[in-house]
């Protein structure tokens, strides 16, 4: 079997941490290579990750989070926090960093320029919001697949309070806004979810081929 399917067959949304392990600098770095090279609308990345292992904030992050363990257990908790907003500052720059990058002038980026800004600043502020969160999303689809291939466990979760995390956070001042979180370690041998089988849809329910 393709050791990708291999791997996604390996993963599950992990539900009981083994507190005694932690995942290693090396691994970590890794993890995260895969969450910056993450696709995005226009390549803008809306969003700033906060990588949270201090155990005081991760206590209140868990009360914020239904009380679910793995915030708590894991090895750290990944706060994917998406811009509410951008501005034209927020499109130079990242114009400036394609100039740099790939050595050409920011004159001849005009064009793409214009598109970003006619388009995506254009959107209403809860559009905007909700657009960047999806691209947050494609993030953690990202940190999923790295985590799988270096067989570090994850759950990923919407089951938390984005206005308290922000609170904790401190996100609000700094135009963020908590959209996705995944908190990151290694399976616990007493977690019974792990040999729980996948429940997905069959292949002809799910895939159209016209
Ligand atoms: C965006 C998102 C939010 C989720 N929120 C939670 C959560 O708050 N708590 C939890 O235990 N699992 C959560 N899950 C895990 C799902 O329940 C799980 O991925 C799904 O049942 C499929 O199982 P599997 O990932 O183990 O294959 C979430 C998954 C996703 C993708």
């Amino acid at each position: 079997m393709d050791t990708t399917i291999e791997d996604l067959k390996w993963r599950y949304a992990t539900k009981q941490f083994d507190a005694t392990k932690k995942i290693s600098k090396n691994d970590l770095d890794t993890l995260l290579e895969g969450v910056q090279l993450s696709a995005s609308s226009y390549g803008l990345q809306p969003y700033q990750i906060f990588v949270i292992e201090n155990p005081e904030i991760r206590e209140k992050l868990k009360t914020a989070a239904f009380n679910q363990s793995q915030l708590t257990e894991g090895s750290q908790v990944i706060v994917f926090a998406n811009h509410k907003k951008l501005d034209e500052a927020y499109v130079d720059n990242y114009i400036k960093n394609i100039a740099q990058t790939r050595n050409m002038d920011v004159e001849d980026l005009q064009g793409m320029a214009d598109t970003i800004k006619n388009s995506t600043l254009q959107l209403p502020d809860d559009k905007q919001n909700e657009w960047a969160q999806k691209q947050s999303y494609i993030a953690l689809g990202f940190l999923l697949t790295t985590a799988a291939s270096l067989k570090i466990d994850v759950c990923p979760m919407e089951g938390f309070s984005a206005e308290e995390f922000d609170k904790i956070l401190g996100l609000e001042e700094k135009g963020l806004h908590t959209g996705v979180i995944a908190c990151i370690g290694y399976r616990s041998e007493e977690d019974d979810m792990q040999h729980a089988a996948k429940v997905r849809k069959s292949k002809e329910d799910l895939f159209n081929f016209i």
